[in-house]
């Protein structure tokens, strides 16, 4: 069915950055251990909340930043391995990053036909004849839902919606295999946010495009992700199917972002009780990146995968508390929050502010 050779794999992927000054030793880790793979025509979502470290993950792929270790395959190809200069151009053809602010990547002082042309010429796509480029960027309009008329304009002339299709179109032109969208709809309009995600949807169905799409936005990842993969801290600690991932979070922490989602099906839910309950659930899964607490025994080791559902299942947790839960085909955590909030007066739980209503 799939490509064996998937469009993107990183593995081992690890950064960091010093902070404190020139001769500072201190550092920040901001990537740790990461494995990802993209398929052929995958969209897969990295959701995570601020700082943990998906924009880093993105600028390490896209080579805006340097990896301390790991492996970065492009079609198989170790990107790091190749030579900077030489491989750069070719790379470039292959991979493109969409970024969150379409104003600040379109140079304001041009039309947006200057945009176009220059990523067709820089590459070689723009055919051989200038009527073979206007063809090429009609198209390029077009596949992008522009009006053709549209070349002539100026970024400040454009919505943001309008704007984020001249980038997407910029990076099409190249025929990437690979994009990587670093939270390309969070700037625009609600309203115009699905038009954005249509549009990524149909390029990765009728071009087979891969993507990563960096979101806070579940929703949208349910919507367009084939999988989605959550980052803590720096590491990934759960990942699968994004339906199934999104119904059936395993991590605490992912049980906490789904928990911050309003969902209409569930009017009414939102409970803060829960969700502080849940956030020390995530505090107290210990050896991970939430926790590196001396004390707990089990903190030494790093949590391994488990396997959620059965084995057709391709989603998986890191985390000591995960305990699959026999017969229903469900999960529970070993120290399930709900437990832990029928615990008597001392425990923390007790401290948590009470609902109004009870
Ligand atoms: N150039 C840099 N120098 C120092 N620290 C950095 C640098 N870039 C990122 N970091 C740090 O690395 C960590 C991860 O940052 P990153 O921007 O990847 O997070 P993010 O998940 O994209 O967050 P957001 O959702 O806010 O965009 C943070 O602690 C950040 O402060
Ligand atoms: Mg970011």
């Amino acid at each position: 069915m799939s490509h064996p050779i998937p469009a993107l794999e990183v593995r081992g992927l690890g950064k960091s950055f010093p902070i404190g000054g020139l001769f500072s030793r201190d550092s920040v880790r901001a990537l740790h251990g990461v494995d990802l793979t993209i398929g052929r025509g995958e969209i897969v979502a990295l959701v995570g909340e601020s700082g943990s470290g998906k924009s880093t993950l993105a600028r390490c792929v896209a080579r805006l930043e340097k990896p301390g270790e790991g492996a970065i395959l492009l079609a198989g190809v170790d990107v790091l391995k190749r030579d900077r200069f030489q491989a750069s151009r070719a790379f470039r053809s292959q991979l493109q990053m969409v970024f969150q602010d379409p104003f600040g990547s379109l140079n304001p002082a041009h039309r947006i036909e200057h945009f176009l042309r220059r990523s067709l010429a820089i590459h070689g796509k723009g055919g051989h004849t200038e009527t073979e480029t206007q063809t090429r960027l009609e198209e390029l309009m077009a596949t992008v839902g522009l009006q053709a008329d549209m070349l002539d304009s100026y970024p400040h002339e454009l919505s943001g919606g309008q704007r984020q299709r001249v980038a997407i179109a910029r990076a099409l032109a190249v025929e990437p295999q690979v994009i990587l969208a670093d939270e390309p709809t969070s700037m625009l309009d609600v309203s115009v946010r699905i038009g954005v995600l249509n549009l990524m949807r149909k390029l990765r169905d009728e071009k087979g495009i891969s993507m990563l799409y960096i979101t806070h936005d579940l929703a949208s990842a349910r919507y367009l992700a084939d999988r989605t993969a959550v980052m803590f801290a720096g590491e990934l600690v759960e990942e699968g199917e994004s339906l199934d991932l999104l119904a059936n979070p395993a991590h605490p922490y992912t049980q906490l972002l789904v928990s911050a989602v309003p969902d209409p099906a569930r009017a009414g839910s939102y409970d803060p009780i829960r969700r502080a309950q849940l956030r020390q659930a995530v505090m107290a899964s210990t050896g991970c990146a939430f926790d590196r607490d001396p004390d707990q025994p089990c903190s030494a080791d790093e949590p391994v995968r488990h396997q959620v559902g059965g084995p057709e299942n391709r989603h998986w947790v890191r985390c000591h508390l995960y305990r699959p839960r026999a017969g229903a085909g469900g999960h529970a955590l070993a120290a399930e929050p709900a437990a832990a909030a029928s615990t008597q007066a001392g425990h923390p739980a007790s401290n948590l502010p009470k609902k109004a209503s009870a």
